[in-house]
């Protein structure tokens, strides 16, 4: 057992306060090549400018803060200002929401590991952490990719990733940062719904063998896993109560009962199913778990914004409706109170604009 000196217990406060009732994450935390693909799905121009817009749009909607606790920024966001010049940080922190951070620096291939990746970024990461800590962000993420096809995932590379995750968390922990961990099994392939499991269950027990080892603090970080779901181009359909049973059953079988909460990346899942299945799990096994189960989303949420916004002004309110319906669906579903069939259209009375 560790004790908690202040940076730890610093974490510990911030794990809790993000896992909060009714509140889960928003992922605004796209580097630029992503998110200008995004972007350029829906015909918005792939500047800087406006990243900025689209992320001020965001940060300023009306009661967003009521239902996410926590929003991962990019670099490039934490240095840009607001069009009345106030920073990224501040605007969060007024929105009631508490400022992080993405530090990895993406994947790459992995040296003789054909179909494999490694994600990079650790060095450097200990003045990189110390710097954000200055600038009043108080948790990060780090994301590491596994994938299913023939072959794979291979031992080395599960080890190797989990191995650097744990460095990472462990850095970010030193630094009073608290670290969310996310291990993410890719839904591309034609794998079943087992496969994932397994795969799942092999990458979890992988990690937190590696973070004991590392000596990180398991009441001071979150954990970010995908959900258990058959590959995107199998032929196999799991019921969303499937996809909520093997979820569960596998966290139950990896995740210690001290790590105060587990917070979904949506991973390219249609919005609304990832909220169902998320309320699904909340709803048959609330009274077994003993983390809270929550959402850390990005795609599932973002992508009905920007196809509603395009990049123009005169589309930002109903954007902005379309946001806070969204975050409020799955803050709903944090406690299995979502029901999509009775419940298709967004509130109309979430916004009070004049
Ligand atoms: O790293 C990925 C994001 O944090 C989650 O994104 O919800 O689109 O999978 P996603």
């Amino acid at each position: 057992m560790r004790n908690a000196n202040v940076k730890i217990q610093g974490a510990r406060d911030t794990a809790k306060q993000l896992v909060a009732a009714y509140k889960g994450l928003l992922a605004m935390d796209e580097s630029n090549p992503t998110c200008n693909k995004r972007f350029a799905q829906f015909g918005i121009p792939e500047t800087a400018e406006a990243r900025r817009d689209y992320r001020e749009l965001i940060l300023t909607t009306p009661d967003l803060g009521k239902y996410i606790s926590g929003a991962i920024l990019y670099d490039e966001t934490i240095r840009q200002q607001t069009s009345d010049g106030s920073s990224f940080i501040d605007l969060v922190i007024k929105a009631g929401i508490i400022p992080g951070i993405k530090v990895d620096l993406g994947t790459t291939d992995m040296a003789g590991f054909p179909g494999e990746k490694i994600t990079e970024g650790l060095d450097g990461l200990r003045e990189r952490l110390n710097e954000y800590a200055g600038m009043g962000l108080r948790f990060a993420k780090w994301r590491a990719v596994i994938s299913i096809g023939n072959g794979i995932p291979t031992e080395t590379c599960i080890a190797t990733n989990m191995q650097i995750l744990a460095q990472y968390a462990a850095l970010c922990q030193e630094a009073g940062i608290m670290p969310i961990v996310e291990p993410e099994v890719l839904m591309d392939g034609d794998h079943s719904i087992m496969q994932c499991y397994d795969v799942t269950e092999s990458v979890l027990k992988t990690l937190f063998y590696e973070l004991y080892k590392q000596g990180v603090d398991l009441e001071g970080m979150l954990l970010k896993p995908n959900m258990v779901l058959t590959g995107k181009n199998s032929i196999e359909k799991s019921s969303v109560t499937e996809v909520a049973d093997a979820t569960v059953k596998c966290l139950l079988e990896c995740v210690p009962a001290a790590v105060p909460g587990v917070a979904f990346l949506s991973g390219g899942q249609d919005g609304e199913m990832a909220t169902n299945r998320l309320n699904e799990m909340n709803r048959i096994f609330k009274s077994r778990i003993p983390w809270a189960l929550t959402f850390s989303f990005s795609r599932a949420i973002q992508l009905p914004v920007l196809e509603i916004w395009k990049g123009k002004e005169e589309n930002k309110i109903p954007a902005q409706q379309e946001l806070c319906y969204r975050a409020k669906g799955n803050s709903d579903a944090r406690w299995g109170q979502f029901d999509f069939a009775v419940e298709p259209e967004r509130e109309p009375d979430i916004f009070n604009y004049k």
